[in-house]
């Protein structure tokens, strides 16, 4: 078994407040502030610089992030970050956004490019233990990307997800700040949600043994199935929102300590090759991953139903309540409504084949398998 959890995790409303002081306790003198163009818009960059103001005033940004972030933007924050003469980084957005902050720490330390350190080619190995410190302040609830141990950054010559992948690259400190996501519009919040959920059911189903992780599982199929419809019906709920930036943290330890599925090995793929949100392509993919793996894993789809609150006897039922789930939310559908076409689907399966996530899935899948199940979902 194998945990490997951050250790400075700090969860309150108003947490983002003590930004300023966490830099400080960390003895990072100038932050690279890493974000998106959505949290500019917003005013959030412009606060989070406002707190992390040093001496020298406020902190560089590189707010260029974009959702399923590519190698040439980690390479262009990464550039920011050596002419800024910067020792260490703030992530403050989605899991695009943290993934680009790890890719950057990682560059920071070892230089060249980001896809030298694909895990797939032995880049854990360059990967070493003197990377800069990172804060993590997540706006989605989902990604879990504070909390675990890889990034994913697409190669564009191969549209490709690549995994860079190091104990090193896990958070030195977490804020959880769940006001900065009352604002987080319903269709963001139920795709992040449903990503939050596959990564504790791809965890919890995976065959590796691990108590402590499948413990986060059940916690995360809780707060999931009591708070996200509420955070997507009533944004303003608090209570939801908190529970859910906390299910996306348990899912996040979950997942790093067991691994993912065949979800989103083949989600990964959608994302790549047509654009589609993460947390979405995952819904898509869920229920025909369930059917497929249900031999395997019936009885773990009948227990996440009841932590879940919803009802199920039989592993079909099961398949059927959280395909309703996810309806509920509005994120189901057959993906040519998405723009994929059958001609394209042989070449994904290929590409999910290869993709690491396949490795923990509780039935092997050849890549006619894969073809098979995008062909279901089509
Ligand atoms: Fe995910």
């Amino acid at each position: 078994m194998n945990l490997n959890f951050p250790g400075d995790i700090t969860f309150a409303p108003g947490s983002l407040n003590a930004l300023g002081k966490k830099i400080a306790s960390l003895d990072i003198e100038r932050p690279l502030l890493i974000s998106d163009p959505a949290m500019t818009g917003l005013g959030l960059t412009a606060r989070a610089a406002e707190l992390a103001a040093g001496p020298d005033g406020p902190p560089p940004l590189y707010d260029r992030c974009v959702e399923n972030p590519r190698a040439p933007e980690v390479s262009e924050a990464a550039a920011m970050y050596r002419d800024e003469g910067c020792d260490g980084v703030v992530a403050l957005g989605g899991g695009s956004v943290i993934d680009v902050a790890k890719g950057v720490r990682v560059v920071a330390a070892g230089g060249g490019e980001i896809l030298n350190y694909d895990m797939a080619k032995g880049g854990i190995k360059r990967i070493g233990r003197d990377l800069p410190p990172m804060i993590a302040v997540p706006t989605t609830a989902g990604s879990g990307s504070e909390t675990t141990l890889g990034a994913v950054i697409i190669d564009p010559e191969i549209q490709f997800k690549v995994l860079i992948f190091s104990p090193f690259l896990i958070s030195t400190a977490i804020l959880l700040d769940p006001e900065i996501t009352l604002t987080m519009p319903p269709k963001l919040t139920a795709a992040t949600g449903m990503d939050a959920l596959v990564h504790a059911i791809e965890a919890y189903t995976s065959p590796a043994d691990n108590l402590v992780a499948d413990g986060l599982c059940m916690a995360t199929f809780q707060a999931v199935g009591q708070n996200l419809p509420r955070a997507v019906a009533e944004g303003q709920d608090i209570k939801a929102r908190g529970n859910m930036m906390l299910a996306a943290l348990m899912g996040g330890m979950a997942f790093a300590a067991k691994g993912l599925g065949a979800v989103h090995a083949l989600a990964h793929q959608l994302s790549s090759h047509y654009g589609l949100p993460h947390g979405l392509a995952n819904a898509l993919m869920l229920p025909v991953v369930m059917r497929y793996n249900a031999e395997a894993a019936g009885e773990k789809y009948l227990t996440v139903c009841r932590a879940m609150g919803l009802e199920a006897e039989t592993p079909d039922q099961a398949v059927e309540a959280l395909a309703a789930f996810a309806r509920g939310l509005d994120m189901a559908g057959a993906l040519r409504e998405f723009g994929v076409k059958e001609a394209k689907l042989a070449e994904m399966a290929a590409s999910a084949a290869q993709d690491l996530s396949l490795r923990s899935n509780p039935a092997p899948c050849t890549p006619e398998d894969l073809a098979g199940l995008y062909r279901q979902a089509l």
